[in-house]
């Protein structure tokens, strides 16, 4: 399993291609088209909002499992984009996953609007759709392929949004006909693609298959252990990765918390160590710290591991994926957030109360920096030839976590990555 540590971006897309190598099947079990996955491969970059990263090796599956929040006409586009590369998806969607429907994209900006404090959500539907799966009025996967049973349902909820849309102000007349033509269109382009995915996946198991679990967005986006209300709606941690695909707990042999060497985070919300100076310009332009799928500046700051240390409880990460080292490269000094000072108090364990966290201030612990250069050769040699700081910096990582670094990221590429294990 690759999970995210932070508020998403980490380069979870990367690391997970990293490993595809080694797995049979990627299993996506959370979110939707609110994430982005960049993945460069051999100098072409893809990006993907609902595929697995794991789509580009046709000769594994990969699962969209039940979990996640299935946006089919973006799904068919990036299917699309794929076959035009001469890609043939290896595919799979749970037939149980939600479906994100017209008049979720409609209310993920109409309740923006009227909210007093803005999360700064995506607008991609994606909290509405999981609102009303846990409503039990969500529309799943498998209805796009059944007319009478999407035309019953659809006869009865849209008219209960047309009220919703009017309370709100909005003026979108929703046609029950044209949807239901529009949607029975997707299910029968996505029909062949639609199975019991929870099924399969346990059979891979039985057959002694490496499956890869791959999470989308990062532990304080989770919506029960995230920096709520300021999260997304879905389960970002490790928890998540069972109910999200249908498999149990005790299946999960590694779960590998991908930390990017800073900090970023998109949208509204705490964020303690932001720098609104010129270092965190610099960072935000060397890192191309934009987000992949609204294309909005990241808001940069230094490393938290308050924040980290907090994802390794929450997820029981076996090893982590440090990511984006390389950025910052050039710098003289670089700061590593230990603790947060609150009201003369030192805290070492993340806040649950926001209150409490906006009011935290970092304590530091300063690393000097290293020169840039060339990590792709410097990559081939191994970890030994990293800078002495870097290596500094690295160990204080997994020495405050007390988890071992498995992997280091000093650049997009495949090639770019360390294998601290080999
Ligand atoms: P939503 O998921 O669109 O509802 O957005 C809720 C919050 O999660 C906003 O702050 C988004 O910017 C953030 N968010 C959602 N998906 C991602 C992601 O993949 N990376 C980083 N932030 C995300």
């Amino acid at each position: 399993m690759i999970l995210g540590s932070q508020w998403g971006d980490e380069g979870k897309g990367k690391i997970t291609d990293y490993f595809t190598e080694k797995s049979d099947m990627i299993v996506r079990f959370q979110g939707g088209t609110n994430a982005g996955h960049t993945i460069v491969v051999k100098n072409e970059k893809f990006k993907f909002h609902l595929l697995p990263s794991g789509i580009l090796h046709p000769e594994k599956k990969s699962i969209i499992g039940n979990g996640v929040v299935v946006d089919p006409k973006i799904l068919i586009q990036e299917i699309e984009g794929l076959e035009k590369k001469g890609i043939q998806p290896n595919l799979l969607i749970s037939e149980r996953a939600n479906v994100i429907m017209p008049y979720h994209k409609i209310m993920d900006s109409a309740e923006e609007k009227i909210r007093g404090k803005k999360i700064g959500t995506t607008k991609r539907g994606i909290g509405p759709c999981y609102s009303d799966k846990i409503s039990r009025g969500g529309i799943r996967m498998m209805d796009l392929t059944d007319e009478k049973i999407l035309k019953e349902k659809l006869d009865n909820i849209i008219p209960v949004k047309q009220k919703i849309f009017q309370a709100f102000g909005e003026e979108t007349i929703l046609s029950t006909n044209e949807t239901l033509k529009e949607y029975l269109e997707y299910g029968k382009k996505l029909g062949k693609y639609i199975a019991d995915t929870s099924l399969i996946i346990n059979q891979a198991f039985d057959n002694g298959k490496n499956v890869l679990l791959e999470g989308a967005q990062g532990t304080q986006l989770d919506v029960d252990h995230g920096t709520y209300p300021y999260t997304t709606s879905s389960n970002t941690i490790a928890g998540g990765g069972c109910t999200g695909s249908g498999i149990s707990p005790l299946k999960i042999k590694n779960i590998i918390g991908v930390v990017k060497a800073y900090t970023t985070r998109v949208g509204e919300g705490p964020m303690p160590t932001e720098l609104e100076d010129k270092t965190g310009k610099q960072i935000r332009d060397k890192g191309s710290e934009y987000g992949t799928t609204t294309g909005r500046p990241r808001r940069c700051g230094w490393l938290d591991m308050v924040v980290v240390n907090y994802a390794c409880r929450i997820n029981g990460f076996t090893s982590l994926a440090v990511t984006k080292i390389d950025v910052l490269s050039g710098l003289e000094k670089l700061k590593i957030c230990k603790a947060y000072k609150y009201n003369n108090e030192i805290i070492t364990n993340f806040p649950a109360d926001i209150r409490i966290l906006e009011k935290c201030v970092p304590v530091y612990e300063e690393f000097d920096g290293w020169e840039e250069k060339n990590w792709k050769e410097i990559v081939k040699s191994g970890y030994d030839a990293l800078p002495e700081n870097m290596k500094k910096y690295l160990e204080y990582i997994s020495s405050s976590s007390k988890v071992p670094t498995g992997i280091v990221s000093l650049g997009p590429g495949r090639e770019e990555t360390i294998n601290l294990k080999g």
